[in-house]
């Protein structure tokens, strides 16, 4: 017989997701984003996000079933977000994805985001080596974690202080005056600068750090330290070269994010990390942490871009380990949980 197909519904930011999966097998992976709406706010508006997913829900349900050439009464089971994210935009997944579940009498399971991130890599390489390490970059979070068993055992090594990776990129992008979202920007600016021209700061990296934040981030500072730098080059109205700002930033990001991950396999003794989220998509960071990694003898797991920004597959992914698992499903009666901790996979 074959595996169950999983429904997966994603809603926690700007991208309305939907995906279908049957096991390790991805069948289809539809995303509408609202990203075009919010480029003049400079970042996500959540009222405008939400309403946003209200009108994409259905044509992309649609053409995830088109895609995946099954219809809504195939579906075994159905996953969704319940958090962490926007509460405005959980609840409209939330709320499609319980409409379903009633409707079509099967299982609901409310699901973690940040899992989904983790999960998702399955779909491309098959089942994940346990424990492994994942390093977990987004726009909301920055997680090492420890991945005992992805259907439910997730224990936090790391996370930021302060503020993710994604903002710091999204921050620094907006004070460089690129556009929203700064990853990609930046990605792409950075190629023609020098990575060495700047010495910005490593957080979290001094010796005294080490005994309480071996393997935390904090990213704050090295914002303030790159908006010094250009407020006092434009003060003094002394030209530079935005290439090699953003080279340089996006170098000490990438050193902060490898060594510390690479130190916690080591230390832990394991020796599989996983890359996931959406500054995973990164081509630095995905160069530097293969090249640590090759070093030190770690097997480096990398979802391909597409599927590491957000979206219905990786839910879909959370959703086939927990079915596999046998975990019991949520009630219909599941509130979304905007601050969800990474070590809940399901509610
Ligand atoms: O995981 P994601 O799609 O949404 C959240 O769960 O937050 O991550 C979005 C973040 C944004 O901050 C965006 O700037 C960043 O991922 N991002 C990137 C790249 N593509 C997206 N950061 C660095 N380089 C990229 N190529
Ligand atoms: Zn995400």
């Amino acid at each position: 017989m074959s595996e169950p197909l999983i429904l997966g519904i994603e809603s926690s930011c700007d991208e309305t997701g939907v995906g279908l999966v049957r096991g390790d097998q991805l069948l289809a992976n539809q995303v509408a984003s609202s990203m075009e709406e919010h480029i003049r706010f400079g970042g996500v508006v959540p009222e405008i996000a939400s309403r946003a997913h209200l009108e994409a829900m259905r044509p992309t349900l649609e053409r995830a079933l088109v895609e995946a050439e099954v219809d809504l009464k195939d579906i075994d089971a159905i996953a969704v977000t319940a958090g962490p994210g926007l509460m405005g935009a959980l609840v409209v997944g939330l709320s499609a994805a319980k409409a379903l579940a009633w409707a079509l009498d099967k299982p609901l399971y409310g699901v973690n985001h940040l899992i989904g991130h983790v999960s998702v890599d399955v779909l491309e390489h098959g089942p994940l080596p346990q424990p492994a390490m994942a390093l977990l970059v987004s726009g909301g979070h920055t997680n090492i974690l420890k991945v005992n068993d992805l259907a439910g055992d997730v224990q936090e090594i790391g996370t930021t202080i302060d503020d993710a990776a994604g903002e710091a990129y999204d921050k620094v992008a907006r004070l460089l005056g690129l556009e929203y979202p700064g990853g990609p920007v930046i990605d792409r600016l950075a190629k023609q600068g020098d990575p060495k021209a700047i010495s910005f700061p490593r957080g979290l990296t001094a010796r005294h750090d080490l005994d309480k934040h071996r393997f935390d981030f904090s990213f704050s500072g090295l914002k303030t330290a790159v908006a010094r730098w250009v407020e006092l080059r434009r003060r003094d109205k002394q030209s530079f070269d935005v290439a090699d700002v953003a080279a340089s930033f996006q170098e000490a990001v990438a050193d902060v994010l490898t060594a510390k991950a690479v130190d916690a396999c080591q230390v832990h003794g394991i020796d599989h990390l996983l890359l996931g989220g959406g500054v995973a998509a990164n081509s630095r960071l995905r160069e530097l942490l293969a090249k640590r990694c090759a070093q030190a003898g770690i097997n480096l797991r990398r979802p391909r871009p597409a599927l590491c920004t957000d979206n219905g597959a990786m839910i879909a992914a959370v959703g086939a380990a927990l079915v596999k698992a046998g975990v019991a499903p949520s009630s219909l009666e599941i509130g979304a949980d905007s601050g969800m901790i990474a070590s809940t996979v399901s509610l």
